[in-house]
Protein backbone atom coordinates (compact mmCIF):
# COMPACT_ATOMS: atom_id res chain seq x y z
CA UNK A 1 0.00 0.00 0.00
CA UNK A 2 1.76 3.44 -0.74
CA UNK A 3 0.69 5.20 2.57
CA UNK A 4 -0.48 9.08 2.83
CA UNK A 5 2.10 9.21 4.94
CA UNK A 6 5.11 8.35 6.91
CA UNK A 7 6.65 9.03 9.84
CA UNK A 8 10.04 10.49 9.70
CA UNK A 9 11.76 8.45 12.35
CA UNK A 10 13.10 5.11 12.74
CA UNK A 11 13.81 2.91 15.03
CA UNK A 12 17.97 2.93 14.53
CA UNK A 13 17.71 6.71 14.88
CA UNK A 14 16.39 6.29 18.45
CA UNK A 15 17.73 3.16 19.63
CA UNK A 16 20.45 4.04 22.04
CA UNK A 17 18.54 6.96 23.61
CA UNK A 18 15.59 4.54 24.21
CA UNK A 19 18.00 2.00 26.17
CA UNK A 20 18.92 5.15 28.05
CA UNK A 21 15.51 6.19 28.79
CA UNK A 22 14.15 2.91 29.77
CA UNK A 23 17.69 1.51 31.78
CA UNK A 24 17.38 5.51 33.54
CA UNK A 25 13.64 4.59 34.60
CA UNK A 26 12.53 8.10 33.92
CA UNK A 27 9.43 7.63 31.81
CA UNK A 28 8.78 11.56 31.99
CA UNK A 29 9.59 14.76 33.04
CA UNK A 30 13.17 13.34 31.91
CA UNK A 31 15.50 15.39 29.42
CA UNK A 32 13.55 15.20 26.24
CA UNK A 33 10.77 16.76 28.13
CA UNK A 34 13.02 20.09 28.58
CA UNK A 35 15.05 19.86 25.28
CA UNK A 36 11.36 19.56 23.17
CA UNK A 37 9.68 22.45 24.20
CA UNK A 38 12.86 24.44 23.89
CA UNK A 39 13.64 23.11 20.31
CA UNK A 40 9.76 23.70 19.76
CA UNK A 41 10.82 27.83 21.36
CA UNK A 42 13.62 28.02 18.87
CA UNK A 43 12.33 26.85 16.09
CA UNK A 44 9.49 29.20 16.01
CA UNK A 45 11.09 32.09 17.68
CA UNK A 46 8.14 32.43 19.88
CA UNK A 47 8.90 33.31 23.50
CA UNK A 48 7.39 30.34 25.00
CA UNK A 49 6.67 27.10 24.14
CA UNK A 50 4.83 24.40 26.39
CA UNK A 51 4.06 20.29 25.42
CA UNK A 52 0.43 18.89 25.64
CA UNK A 53 -0.87 15.77 25.39
CA UNK A 54 -2.43 17.10 21.46
CA UNK A 55 -3.42 19.56 19.45
CA UNK A 56 -6.77 19.40 20.70
CA UNK A 57 -5.70 19.73 24.44
CA UNK A 58 -3.20 22.69 23.69
CA UNK A 59 -6.55 24.25 21.99
CA UNK A 60 -8.44 23.68 24.82
CA UNK A 61 -6.02 24.76 27.27
CA UNK A 62 -5.75 27.99 24.97
CA UNK A 63 -9.74 27.98 24.98
CA UNK A 64 -9.55 27.86 29.16
CA UNK A 65 -6.84 30.56 29.18
CA UNK A 66 -9.31 33.19 27.38
CA UNK A 67 -12.01 31.93 30.07
CA UNK A 68 -14.26 30.58 26.62
CA UNK A 69 -17.28 29.38 28.41
CA UNK A 70 -21.18 29.39 28.11
CA UNK A 71 -22.46 32.51 26.00
CA UNK A 72 -19.71 32.91 24.63
CA UNK A 73 -18.97 32.40 20.61
CA UNK A 74 -15.81 31.74 18.93
CA UNK A 75 -15.40 32.05 14.71
CA UNK A 76 -13.85 29.61 13.39
CA UNK A 77 -12.52 28.25 9.65
CA UNK A 78 -15.19 25.69 8.25
CA UNK A 79 -12.95 23.87 7.09
CA UNK A 80 -10.71 21.73 9.19
CA UNK A 81 -10.57 18.68 11.16
CA UNK A 82 -13.50 18.75 13.56
CA UNK A 83 -11.43 18.68 16.60
CA UNK A 84 -11.41 22.22 15.59
CA UNK A 85 -14.87 22.87 16.81
CA UNK A 86 -15.11 20.14 19.29
CA UNK A 87 -12.68 22.41 21.64
CA UNK A 88 -15.27 25.46 21.52
CA UNK A 89 -18.52 22.84 21.93
CA UNK A 90 -16.59 20.93 24.96
CA UNK A 91 -16.70 24.23 26.61
CA UNK A 92 -20.44 25.04 26.26
CA UNK A 93 -19.75 27.94 23.89
CA UNK A 94 -20.99 28.25 19.97
CA UNK A 95 -19.00 27.19 16.97
CA UNK A 96 -19.10 29.95 14.52
CA UNK A 97 -18.47 28.80 11.49
CA UNK A 98 -16.60 30.92 8.88
CA UNK A 99 -16.05 30.30 5.36
CA UNK A 100 -13.01 29.87 3.64
CA UNK A 101 -11.41 31.05 0.34
CA UNK A 102 -11.65 28.36 -2.60
CA UNK A 103 -7.87 29.04 -3.08
CA UNK A 104 -6.05 28.92 -0.39
CA UNK A 105 -9.03 26.86 1.77
CA UNK A 106 -8.37 29.16 4.75
CA UNK A 107 -10.82 31.35 6.41
CA UNK A 108 -11.03 34.78 4.56
CA UNK A 109 -11.11 38.47 6.20
CA UNK A 110 -14.27 39.38 4.55
CA UNK A 111 -15.95 35.94 6.41
CA UNK A 112 -14.73 36.45 9.70
CA UNK A 113 -16.01 39.81 9.76
CA UNK A 114 -19.68 38.40 9.00
CA UNK A 115 -19.65 36.47 11.55
CA UNK A 116 -18.20 38.35 14.37
CA UNK A 117 -20.72 39.47 16.87
CA UNK A 118 -21.01 40.99 20.64
CA UNK A 119 -20.54 37.74 21.57
CA UNK A 120 -17.44 36.86 19.87
CA UNK A 121 -14.57 36.08 22.45
CA UNK A 122 -12.04 34.39 20.04
CA UNK A 123 -11.34 33.21 16.63
CA UNK A 124 -9.48 30.08 15.92
CA UNK A 125 -8.29 30.38 12.29
CA UNK A 126 -6.68 27.42 10.86
CA UNK A 127 -3.29 27.02 8.17
CA UNK A 128 -5.62 23.82 6.43
CA UNK A 129 -3.02 21.88 5.38
CA UNK A 130 -0.82 23.94 7.10
CA UNK A 131 -1.04 26.89 4.73
CA UNK A 132 -0.73 29.90 6.54
CA UNK A 133 -2.00 32.29 3.84
CA UNK A 134 -4.19 35.00 4.55
CA UNK A 135 -3.13 34.62 8.77
CA UNK A 136 -1.90 38.46 9.02
CA UNK A 137 -5.26 39.55 7.32
CA UNK A 138 -7.01 37.58 10.17
CA UNK A 139 -4.92 38.57 12.47
CA UNK A 140 -5.38 42.48 11.92
CA UNK A 141 -9.18 42.00 12.12
CA UNK A 142 -8.70 40.37 15.54
CA UNK A 143 -6.64 43.32 16.52
CA UNK A 144 -8.92 45.90 15.35
CA UNK A 145 -11.60 44.41 17.17
CA UNK A 146 -9.47 43.34 20.34
CA UNK A 147 -10.20 39.63 19.99
CA UNK A 148 -7.84 37.28 21.07
CA UNK A 149 -6.48 34.85 17.80
CA UNK A 150 -5.63 30.91 18.40
CA UNK A 151 -4.36 29.39 15.65
CA UNK A 152 -5.23 26.21 14.84
CA UNK A 153 -1.44 25.03 13.69
CA UNK A 154 -1.91 21.23 14.20
CA UNK A 155 -1.06 21.01 10.35
CA UNK A 156 1.72 23.62 10.19
CA UNK A 157 4.62 23.43 12.10
CA UNK A 158 7.14 24.98 10.15
CA UNK A 159 5.30 27.37 7.56
CA UNK A 160 6.06 31.09 7.67
CA UNK A 161 4.50 34.36 6.88
CA UNK A 162 7.43 36.31 5.53
CA UNK A 163 10.04 36.11 7.61
CA UNK A 164 8.02 35.25 10.62
CA UNK A 165 7.22 31.44 11.74
CA UNK A 166 3.73 30.41 12.33
CA UNK A 167 4.30 30.35 16.13
CA UNK A 168 4.81 34.07 16.39
CA UNK A 169 1.64 35.50 14.95
CA UNK A 170 -1.15 34.63 16.92
CA UNK A 171 -1.92 34.97 20.25
CA UNK A 172 -1.86 31.45 21.15
CA UNK A 173 -0.88 28.83 18.53
CA UNK A 174 -1.14 24.89 18.59
CA UNK A 175 0.69 22.49 17.24
CA UNK A 176 -0.60 18.61 16.68
CA UNK A 177 2.22 15.85 16.77
CA UNK A 178 -0.12 13.37 15.87
CA UNK A 179 1.32 10.20 13.15
CA UNK A 180 0.15 12.34 10.24
CA UNK A 181 2.21 15.36 10.90
CA UNK A 182 5.35 16.01 10.02
CA UNK A 183 6.99 15.83 13.18
CA UNK A 184 5.40 13.09 15.51
CA UNK A 185 5.56 11.69 19.19
CA UNK A 186 2.84 9.50 18.28
CA UNK A 187 0.99 11.78 19.79
CA UNK A 188 1.28 15.43 21.09
CA UNK A 189 0.85 18.89 20.84
CA UNK A 190 2.83 21.76 21.56
CA UNK A 191 1.63 25.46 22.54
CA UNK A 192 3.31 28.71 21.25
CA UNK A 193 2.95 32.11 22.66
CA UNK A 194 4.65 35.41 23.01
CA UNK A 195 2.45 37.05 25.69
CA UNK A 196 3.74 36.00 28.99
CA UNK A 197 1.21 36.81 31.63
CA UNK A 198 -0.43 33.81 29.74
CA UNK A 199 2.64 31.39 29.70
CA UNK A 200 2.34 32.19 33.65
CA UNK A 201 -0.88 30.61 33.24
CA UNK A 202 -0.32 28.04 31.11
CA UNK A 203 2.94 26.57 33.28
CA UNK A 204 1.11 26.47 35.90
CA UNK A 205 -2.24 25.06 34.83
CA UNK A 206 -0.03 22.58 33.05
CA UNK A 207 1.54 21.00 36.40
CA UNK A 208 -1.80 20.24 37.96
CA UNK A 209 -1.56 23.88 39.53
CA UNK A 210 1.39 23.33 41.12
CA UNK A 211 4.33 26.47 41.39
CA UNK A 212 8.28 25.57 41.42
CA UNK A 213 8.12 24.74 45.38
CA UNK A 214 5.24 22.76 44.40
CA UNK A 215 2.71 24.59 46.36
CA UNK A 216 -0.80 24.05 44.42
CA UNK A 217 -1.87 27.74 44.32
CA UNK A 218 -4.58 26.89 41.41
CA UNK A 219 -5.84 23.95 40.47
CA UNK A 220 -4.51 22.10 37.04
CA UNK A 221 -4.03 19.65 34.24
CA UNK A 222 -1.46 16.81 33.20
CA UNK A 223 -1.35 16.75 29.52
CA UNK A 224 1.91 15.82 29.02
CA UNK A 225 3.75 14.07 26.59
CA UNK A 226 5.67 10.74 27.80
CA UNK A 227 9.44 11.18 27.74
CA UNK A 228 9.93 8.37 24.85
CA UNK A 229 7.48 10.21 22.92
CA UNK A 230 9.34 13.48 23.34
CA UNK A 231 12.73 11.66 22.47
CA UNK A 232 11.05 10.59 18.81
CA UNK A 233 9.70 14.22 18.24
CA UNK A 234 13.25 15.78 19.22
CA UNK A 235 15.21 13.73 16.79
CA UNK A 236 13.08 14.76 14.14
CA UNK A 237 13.35 18.72 14.77
CA UNK A 238 16.97 18.12 13.91
CA UNK A 239 15.63 17.38 10.29
CA UNK A 240 12.25 19.21 10.20
CA UNK A 241 13.75 21.69 7.03
CA UNK A 242 14.70 18.80 4.93
CA UNK A 243 11.74 17.22 5.34
CA UNK A 244 9.75 20.16 4.68
CA UNK A 245 12.25 20.89 1.45
CA UNK A 246 11.61 17.46 0.53
CA UNK A 247 7.75 17.84 0.62
CA UNK A 248 8.18 20.88 -1.59
CA UNK A 249 9.74 19.19 -4.26
CA UNK A 250 7.41 16.63 -4.32
CA UNK A 251 4.32 18.76 -4.00
CA UNK A 252 5.90 20.66 -7.37
CA UNK A 253 6.28 17.51 -9.00
CA UNK A 254 2.80 16.62 -8.74
CA UNK A 255 1.86 19.99 -9.81
CA UNK A 256 3.49 19.47 -12.62
CA UNK A 257 2.04 16.28 -13.75
CA UNK A 258 -1.85 16.89 -12.24
CA UNK A 259 -2.38 20.21 -13.27
CA UNK A 260 -2.44 19.44 -17.27
CA UNK A 261 -5.42 16.85 -16.34
CA UNK A 262 -7.28 19.63 -15.01
CA UNK A 263 -6.32 19.15 -10.58
CA UNK A 264 -6.01 22.36 -9.03
CA UNK A 265 -3.45 22.73 -6.25
CA UNK A 266 -3.93 24.62 -3.04
CA UNK A 267 -2.60 28.25 -2.92
CA UNK A 268 0.15 29.78 -1.02
CA UNK A 269 0.11 32.88 -1.63
CA UNK A 270 3.36 35.21 -2.39
CA UNK A 271 5.01 35.36 0.52
CA UNK A 272 4.14 32.49 1.99
CA UNK A 273 5.69 29.12 3.28
CA UNK A 274 4.31 26.03 3.38
CA UNK A 275 5.24 23.23 5.40
CA UNK A 276 3.25 20.81 2.44
CA UNK A 277 1.77 19.13 5.49
CA UNK A 278 -0.93 17.75 2.99
CA UNK A 279 -0.69 17.32 -0.68
CA UNK A 280 -3.95 18.34 -1.54
CA UNK A 281 -5.80 19.42 -5.20
CA UNK A 282 -9.21 19.93 -6.41
CA UNK A 283 -9.84 17.17 -8.72
CA UNK A 284 -11.54 18.75 -12.20
CA UNK A 285 -14.80 19.57 -12.64
CA UNK A 286 -17.01 16.26 -13.59
CA UNK A 287 -14.65 13.84 -11.34
CA UNK A 288 -16.08 12.84 -8.74
CA UNK A 289 -13.68 12.17 -6.05
CA UNK A 290 -14.72 9.37 -3.76
CA UNK A 291 -15.07 7.21 -7.26
CA UNK A 292 -11.53 8.41 -7.63
CA UNK A 293 -10.22 7.23 -4.36
CA UNK A 294 -11.97 4.27 -4.89
CA UNK A 295 -10.08 3.72 -8.21
CA UNK A 296 -6.84 4.08 -6.35
CA UNK A 297 -7.22 2.20 -3.70
CA UNK A 298 -7.61 -0.93 -5.95
CA UNK A 299 -4.17 0.21 -7.39
CA UNK A 300 -2.88 0.29 -3.49
CA UNK A 301 -2.36 4.07 -3.46
CA UNK A 302 -4.27 5.36 0.13
CA UNK A 303 -6.10 8.88 -0.53
CA UNK A 304 -8.64 10.99 1.55
CA UNK A 305 -10.55 14.04 1.18
CA UNK A 306 -9.06 17.06 1.93
CA UNK A 307 -10.24 17.90 5.44
CA UNK A 308 -13.81 18.34 6.56
CA UNK A 309 -16.45 21.00 6.28
CA UNK A 310 -17.29 21.51 9.71
CA UNK A 311 -20.50 23.24 9.47
CA UNK A 312 -21.63 19.61 7.99
CA UNK A 313 -20.97 17.27 9.88
CA UNK A 314 -24.27 15.38 11.33
CA UNK A 315 -23.66 16.84 15.00
CA UNK A 316 -23.06 20.35 13.74
CA UNK A 317 -25.50 20.56 11.07
CA UNK A 318 -28.13 19.27 13.14
CA UNK A 319 -27.58 21.30 15.99
CA UNK A 320 -26.82 24.64 13.79
CA UNK A 321 -27.64 23.99 10.21
CA UNK A 322 -25.55 26.67 9.28
CA UNK A 323 -23.75 24.98 6.65
CA UNK A 324 -20.81 27.44 4.47
CA UNK A 325 -20.61 27.12 1.01
CA UNK A 326 -17.55 26.95 -0.28
CA UNK A 327 -16.07 24.58 2.85
CA UNK A 328 -18.58 22.05 1.51
CA UNK A 329 -17.73 22.66 -1.76
CA UNK A 330 -13.97 21.74 -0.87
CA UNK A 331 -14.98 18.66 1.16
CA UNK A 332 -16.51 17.42 -1.54
CA UNK A 333 -13.79 18.14 -4.26
CA UNK A 334 -10.59 18.37 -2.71
CA UNK A 335 -8.59 15.10 -2.63
CA UNK A 336 -5.10 14.67 -0.21
CA UNK A 337 -1.99 12.33 -2.29
CA UNK A 338 0.19 10.25 -0.57
CA UNK A 339 3.45 11.92 0.26
CA UNK A 340 6.47 10.78 2.34
CA UNK A 341 10.30 10.10 1.74
CA UNK A 342 10.74 8.46 -1.63
CA UNK A 343 7.28 8.42 -2.65
CA UNK A 344 6.48 7.65 -6.22
CA UNK A 345 4.83 10.43 -7.67
CA UNK A 346 4.78 9.69 -11.09
CA UNK A 347 3.33 6.07 -10.56
CA UNK A 348 0.43 7.87 -8.82
CA UNK A 349 -0.29 10.33 -11.33
CA UNK A 350 -0.25 7.65 -13.99
CA UNK A 351 -3.17 5.40 -12.15
CA UNK A 352 -4.69 9.40 -11.22
CA UNK A 353 -4.55 9.42 -15.18
CA UNK A 354 -5.51 5.97 -16.40
CA UNK A 355 -9.00 6.40 -14.01
CA UNK A 356 -10.02 9.93 -15.58
CA UNK A 357 -9.74 7.73 -19.07
C1 LIG B 1 -6.59 21.23 11.75
C2 LIG B 1 -6.52 20.22 12.85
N1 LIG B 1 -6.86 20.59 14.09
C3 LIG B 1 -6.79 19.72 15.12
C4 LIG B 1 -6.39 18.41 14.93
C5 LIG B 1 -6.33 17.49 16.11
O1 LIG B 1 -4.98 17.18 16.39
P1 LIG B 1 -4.64 16.12 17.53
O2 LIG B 1 -4.92 14.78 16.94
O3 LIG B 1 -3.19 16.32 17.83
O4 LIG B 1 -5.50 16.43 18.68
C6 LIG B 1 -6.05 17.98 13.67
C7 LIG B 1 -5.64 16.61 13.44
O5 LIG B 1 -5.43 16.13 12.36
C8 LIG B 1 -6.11 18.90 12.59
O6 LIG B 1 -5.79 18.54 11.34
Amino acid sequence: MIRLIRPYISFTEVATELEEILDSGILTKGPYSKQLPALAQAYTGASHAFLTTSATTALTMCLKHLEVGPGDEVVLSDFSFPATANVVEDLGAVPVFADVSPDTFNMTAEALESRISSKTKAVIFVDAAGNPSGLERIKAVCNERSIALVEDAACALGSSVGKRKVGTIADFTCFSLHPRKLLTGGEGGIIATNNDDAAKELRLKLSHGADETMDFVTFGYNYRMPEISCLLACKQFEKLDTIIAERQTQMAEYTRLLEPLGFKAQLVEPGHVHNVQSVVFKVPKGVSRPILSAQLKQHSIETTLGTYCLSACSYYREKYNDVQPVAYALQETTICLPCYSGVPVAEICDAIANSLR
